[in-house]
């Protein structure tokens, strides 16, 4: 996002980046197209106006490309970053798992949902 009250915004640093510089500014990048999707979707989603619908969403679109870019290239440099995902992901399913199991074990009847008069039978 535009830093326009930093009158040095936008201005090469006197040294070249670091990696670990490198890393934390291309982060940011990446929340920054996060915050692209979130701002081009919720506006697409508060206008009847067909065509600005449209070319929000489109753009949304486009910035989740420019996230996976991102991401990617953070996967390059760090050479970890797979892992820590990774690890993510497996914590989400876990807990998917684990869920999945719960509602199994509480549905009724040809998967119904439980009710407060099923679960006192
Ligand atoms: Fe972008």
């Amino acid at each position: 996002m535009p830093d326009f009250s930093n009158p040095f915004s936008g201005q090469a640093p006197e040294r070249k980046l670091t990696l670990a510089d490198l890393v934390r500014a291309i982060r940011l990048d990446l929340a920054a197209e996060e915050e692209a999707i979130h701002q081009y979707t919720a506006q697409a989603d508060a206008t009847d106006n067909a065509l600005a619908r449209k070319v929000l969403f489109d753009i949304a679109n486009e910035e989740r490309v420019h996230a996976g870019e991102f991401s990617r290239l953070i996967q390059l440099l760090t050479g970890d970053e797979d892992k820590w995902l990774l690890d993510g992901t497996k914590e989400v399913d876990d807990m998917a798992a684990e869920l999945a199991g719960a509602e199994t074990k509480t549905d009724g009847p040809a998967g119904e949902s439980p009710t407060v008069g099923s679960l006192k039978k």
